[in-house]
């Protein structure tokens, strides 16, 4: 199989973010054939049409990383039952100006950690409504809910727990198979 460029987001503006830690694991347990860059959105302004004849610098660096990329990744915790406010910023100014749409065709998945039972469902179901008006090709399985507890991680990513590390070996060999078959008809230009 091919090798692919995946940029990835983390939804989390925290320095101390279980969603970071749950990216490190990923690029872990990712198959060598998926290449992991973080596209950073901390120092993104807010969003506005008034920007779209002519967007700040860091906007441009976000859709040229995005361009640069075959697949994208989206790693988030959720907030107050949704999107945090930082990660729909970032898919607002990539999803501009009108006819420039960064996800169109793009193959996408998401996945996101929460100490909470539901481990960001509600925030997925979100973001896939917002993808999915986006064009983005998402991977529709396996779906992907980390129920964060102390210990599971190590600070660096390791997955302390023999079935954690499986299933996120699993969802990321899974990935890359969905944007094997997304290229393979719908290849980037
Ligand atoms: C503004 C805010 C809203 C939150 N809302 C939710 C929520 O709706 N569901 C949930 O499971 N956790 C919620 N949490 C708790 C987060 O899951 C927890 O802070 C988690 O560590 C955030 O991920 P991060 O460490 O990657 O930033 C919320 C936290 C904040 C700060």
């Amino acid at each position: 199989m091919s090798t692919h460029k995946v940029g990835f987001f983390v939804g989390s503006l925290s320095s101390s973010s279980i969603n970071r830690v749950l990216s490190k694991a990923l690029i872990r347990l990712a198959p060598s054939e998926l290449e992991l860059t973080e596209i950073p959105i901390g120092n993104l302004p807010l969003y506005s049409p008034d920007f779209d004849t002519d967007y700040p610098p860091e906007p441009v660096a976000l859709k040229e990383a995005l361009a640069a990329s075959d697949a994208v990744l989206f790693v988030t915790p959720e907030y107050n039952r949704s999107i945090p406010g930082a990660l729909k910023n970032a898919i607002d100014w990539a999803s501009r100006p009108w006819g420039r749409n960064s996800f169109d065709h793009m193959p996408a998945a998401v996945i996101g950690a929460s100490p909470g039972q539901i481990g960001t469902a509600l925030a997925q179901q979100s973001l896939r409504a917002v993808l999915s008006f986006c064009n983005a090709r998402q991977m529709t399985a396996p779906e992907a809910y980390i129920n964060f507890r102390p210990g599971l991680f190590t600070d660096d990513g390791e997955v302390t727990d023999e079935s954690t590390a499986a299933f996120l070996a699993d969802f990321m060999q899974e990935f890359h198979m969905h944007t094997e078959r997304v290229l393979t008809v719908i290849p980037r230009s």
